[in-house]
């Protein structure tokens, strides 16, 4: 078998591996095996592409090859070992931008190896140069996109720059014009292939994609990060087409469209129409909403919160991202624990964007060992809230905030959120009376039923543990399993 032949039978299996993984990652029972079929489909993709590319490069190139994936490995341990999990969208993000970076990369290098390079050009068919030059110029287009969005949400994520959105005098009308404008660049490239145009597509997508993703603000990130996953799929299978290699092409167009669907289910989860996403600069109206005086709010202590759960029937818990800062997930199952001991019923409601990245909530409680199937989602649960005795918000905000339900001219207006506030009692975990990530003040905190529980979520679910009496097993209802 040529080595060529052993390669796109290794890619085959590999990208039969991503989608398996696809469909593990799909469901919390079977996560941990899709991670493990994504990491063997990488192992054999890495190892077929050295293979192949070392039969064909000098030893120089052999051992740069080499210094370059043992340094980006190395690089890739170290930094996942290191992150905590709230700080995994800035890392996507900067993942994403190396993508965009890549992608610019080699279009860049197809085009002085082929169209800048007279020997080479009269080797590629006349018409397939036309080809050749449509794909370096698309190639480029999204990698730069993805390039400067990347590095615009990674460093809005970080709280490196403002989350605010940049409100530039008719920034739809900038954008289409950038659309339109690439179009005709496009042409005149796949033309009459120069070096000035080239350096006009570049700077004009990374203009694109800086400007696209500063013009979105408060809570329509997470719409972001997983739009900018997408674009990083198109940008690495455009690449593909480049190089002339099979499995980025099947790669990209799998990250490519399930980050779109993903995308498209975040559009949904938070009434946002999916074409505005694309355009950029939404969610900025109304930001008055913040500063309104919703009178004052009543705190109460983590033993009078033990005292309300004594007699509670049902208890719904929101958790949201302060639950990831504190990393109060440990302590949440043992409450969960001690209340179902004492047969209360206890289940999870989670907002589709709780925390800083999808999934983020589900992955947290199944680390602490909490059953899937007490952990519902927003829509299994919120129909069930009015008739809840007690419900625990332990670090949640913005997904709690009625306002996004009743105040139009609030930025988050329109976005569905888990609706606490009809529960019979509501306690708020939090650290002080500062807004959530979209920077809007929450008049839940006001409400009548509404007691606000102040410190960090661990500590004071720890008290509350401490503070619940011992349970009576005689008349307890069968406990926990897990
Ligand atoms: P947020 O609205 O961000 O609120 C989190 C709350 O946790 C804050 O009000 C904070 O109040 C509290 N907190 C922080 N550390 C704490 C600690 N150690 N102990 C107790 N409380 C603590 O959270 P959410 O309800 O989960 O909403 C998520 C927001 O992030 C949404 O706006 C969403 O759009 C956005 N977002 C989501 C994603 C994804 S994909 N999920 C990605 C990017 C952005 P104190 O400071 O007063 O303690």
């Amino acid at each position: 078998m040529s080595a060529g032949t052993a390669a796109s039978a290794a890619y085959i299996v590999a990208g039969l591996l991503f989608i398996l993984s696809l469909a593990g990652l799909s469901k919390h029972e079977t996560a941990k095996a899709g991670n493990v079929f994504g990491i063997a489909g990488m192992v054999i993709a890495l190892v077929a592409t050295i293979g192949l590319a070392a039969r064909s490069i000098s030893g120089v190139g052999a051992v740069l090859l080499a210094v370059a994936v043992v340094v980006g490995a190395a690089i890739g341990l170290w930094r996942a070992r290191r992150v905590e999990m709230t700080g995994m969208p800035e890392l996507i993000a900067v993942l994403h931008s190396f993508v965009g970076l890549a992608a610019v990369l080699v279009g860049w290098n197809g085009y002085l190896s082929v169209e800048a390079d007279a020997g080479e050009q009269t080797e590629v068919a006349e018409n397939l140069l036309g080809i050749h030059s449509a794909e370096v110029v698309i190639g480029v287009f999204i990698g730069a996109v993805t390039f400067t969005g990347s590095i615009v949400a990674f460093l809005k994520l970080s709280g490196r720059i403002r989350s605010n959105p940049l409100m530039l005098p008719a920034h739809n009308a900038l954008n289409l014009g950038a659309l339109v404008a690439f179009a005709v660049l496009t042409v005149l490239f796949v033309i009459d292939p120069s070096l000035p145009l080239l350096i006009a597509v570049t700077v004009l997508a990374l203009g694109l994609g800086w400007h696209l993703v500063a013009s979105i603000g408060g809570g329509d990130m997470p719409v972001v990060v997983s739009m900018l996953n997408s674009y990083s799929g198109w940008a690495a299978a455009a690449s593909g087409f480049l190089l002339g290699n099979d499995l980025l092409i099947i790669t990209g167009a799998l990250v490519g469209s399930s980050g779109a669907y993903l995308s498209y289910i975040m559009c949904t989860a938070m009434n946002r129409s999916f074409l505005s996403v694309i355009a950029g600069g939404f969610g900025n109206e109304g930001a008055a909403a913040a500063d309104r005086d919703y009178g004052e709010h009543t705190e109460i202590s983590a033993e009078g919160v033990a005292e309300l759960l004594t007699d509670a029937r049902s208890v719904v818990i929101t958790p949201g991202y302060g639950m990831a800062v504190a990393q109060a997930q440990g302590a949440v199952a043992e409450l969960t624990r001690h209340l179902q001991d004492r047969g209360v019923d206890v289940r999870f409601g989670i907002h589709p964007v709780a925390g800083r990245l999808p999934g983020h909530m589900n992955v947290l409680l199944a680390e602490a060992k909490v059953p899937y199937d007490i952990v519902l989602e927003m829509d299994e649960v919120n129909d069930d809230l009015a008739g809840t005795d007690v419900v625990l918000v332990i670090g949640a905000n913005d997904t709690v905030n009625p306002a996004a339900t009743e105040d139009p001219s609030s930025p988050i207006a329109g976005m569905p959120v888990l609706k606490v506030w009809e529960a019979d009692q509501v306690v708020v975990f939090k650290r002080s009376m500062n807004t959530g990530y979209a920077g809007v003040q929450n008049p839940l905190f006001f409400r009548d039923n509404s007691r606000m529980l102040f410190g960090d979520a661990r500590d004071r679910v720890e008290d509350i543990v401490t503070a619940l009496p011992k349970p009576d097993r005689k008349t307890a209802e069968p406990a926990l399993q897990h």
